[in-house]
Order: structure tokens, then sequence, then C-alpha cells
């Protein structure tokens, strides 16, 4: 198969990182997720107190820090492994504040791209499709009501064992996709040529085997 490039954007728990891993192992694309790497540079924020408002000063600390995805799906910061916690709550709510700096997704783009340079990516996040890799062969916007995208985290934190209010969790969604799609650099927004698929009541299956169509369509 020709080394495509596949970008996956939408909402916070569309479905994103669950079907492009699931698309990456079936095409055995590399398999990368954006929003690990802004996460993991808020945690890092968090580590040495700067303020998420700084933009200067998260910049200066991009610039000095390692993000290495692994295929096995793991996140090292500067060679630590960081997968875990960059899923705490407190990174979750604080993120799109430290992406909403221009000059922090000036760094974060030009990593991404440079990821994707020779293709044969799955790559999900919330700019891919119009920011990061605007030539993707491939580009799929993933949505789902947030009722629908608040009950799956809900039963991802059931599962796990962290007590959940629904309704605040439903809150925290809608909040943090207000803030991504209002930023002026990037927002998360459906790039015009992306064929979007609403989830709300469709399988991870499904979604996947709609993605696989459109990949096989493409080459
Ligand atoms: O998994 P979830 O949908 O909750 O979020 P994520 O993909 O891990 O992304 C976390 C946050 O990073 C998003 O809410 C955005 O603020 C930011 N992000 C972004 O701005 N651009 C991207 N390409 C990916 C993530
Ligand atoms: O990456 P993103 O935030 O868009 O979502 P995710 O973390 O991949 O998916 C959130 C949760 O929804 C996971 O527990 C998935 O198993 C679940 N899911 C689902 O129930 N039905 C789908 N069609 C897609 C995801």
């Amino acid at each position: 198969m020709n080394k495509i490039n596949i970008a996956i954007d939408g909402p916070a728990g569309a479905g994103k990182s669950t079907v492009a891993k699931l698309v990456a192992t079936r095409l055995e694309f590399i398999y990368i997720d954006t929003g690990a790497m802004y996460r993991a540079l808020t945690y890092k924020a968090f580590q040495n107190k700067i303020d998420f408002h700084d933009e200067e000063e998260l910049n200066l600390l991009l610039k000095d820090t390692n993000i290495q995805l692994t295929s096995a799906g793991k996140v090292y910061l500067d060679g630590e492994d960081v997968s875990e916690q960059i899923r705490s709550q407190e990174v979750t709510n604080s993120v799109s504040f430290v992406a909403a700096h221009s000059s922090v997704r000036h760094e974060m783009l030009v990593r991404q791209q440079n990821m994707a340079q020779s293709g044969g990516t799955v790559m999900d996040g919330r700019d891919i499709g119009t920011a990061v890799l605007p030539n993707a062969e491939v580009k799929v916007f993933l949505s789902a009501t947030v009722e629908e995208r608040a009950r799956r985290r809900y039963e991802e934190n059931q599962a796990k064992g962290i007590p959940t209010d629904f309704e605040q969790l439903k809150d925290e969604i809608a909040l943090r996709d207000k803030r991504d799609s209002e930023r002026a650099t990037a927002p998360l927004k459906k790039a015009d040529d992306a064929i979007e698929i609403d989830t709300t009541q469709l399988s991870i299956e499904q979604v996947v085997a709609s993605i696989l169509e459109i990949v096989a369509g493409r080459t």
C-alpha cells in the first residue's frame, strides 16, 4: 500500500484515539497521538510551576523538552514514562490553556509534520486536517453528542474505579471543546475536505470499518 497519511480530528471522547489506534494496527501504520504531546507539556509546566497563561515561558520550556511516543502507546517526557500522569484530571482540565498559545502550537506542528514526513501515519488531534497535515490523503472528522461523549468517559472512569459526577464531567468536556474551538490559532474545526462521521450511534468496529473503506477508496 502507498504510504499515505490519515488525519483524524474531533472533540473529546469522539473516539479518535481508540479508532486511530485500530486503523493504524490494521494498516501497519504508525499511530501519533498529538493530544499526548500537549498533555506532556502541560504536565511538565505543572512540575515546573509555570503559569499556563505565560506563553513565553511555556514556549521556552517546550524548546527544552523531548517528547517521545512509542508504538506501544507509551509517552516519554525527557526520557521518563509519563503515560499515566498525563491523563490526570489536573492535566485534562488545564491542557487547553497551554494548547491555545500560537508559539507552542507552531513548535508542536513542526514536530508533528516531521513525524509524518515519510507517510504511513494515522495522526489524531484537533488541527491535523486543517493545519498539521493539510495535504493528508484521508481526513476524517469524528463527532458525537456531548451526552454520548460524556457517557463514554464516565464508563471509562467507572471501569477504573474513579468516582465521577456525570453532570460535572459533561460540563468539563463542553468547556474544553469550547476553548479548543474558539482559540485564535488552529482551532478545533472540520477541514472542508474532511469526511465527518457521527459516531453517536456507532460501535468502535463500525467507525473503524468506515475509515478503512474511505482509505481503500483513496489508494
Ligand atoms: O483524549 P482527549 O480527546 O480528551 O484529548 P487529547 O486528544 O488528549 O487532547 C488534549 C487537549 O490537547 C485538547 O483538549 C486540546 O486542547 C489539545 N490538543 C490540541 O490543541 N491540538 C491537537 N492537535 C491535539 C490536542
Ligand atoms: O480520543 P477521543 O477523546 O476522541 O476518544 P477515545 O478516548 O478514543 O474514546 C472514548 C471512549 O469511548 C473509549 O472508552 C472508547 O472505547 C469509547 N468509544 C465508544 O464507546 N464508541 C465509539 N464509537 C468510539 C469510542
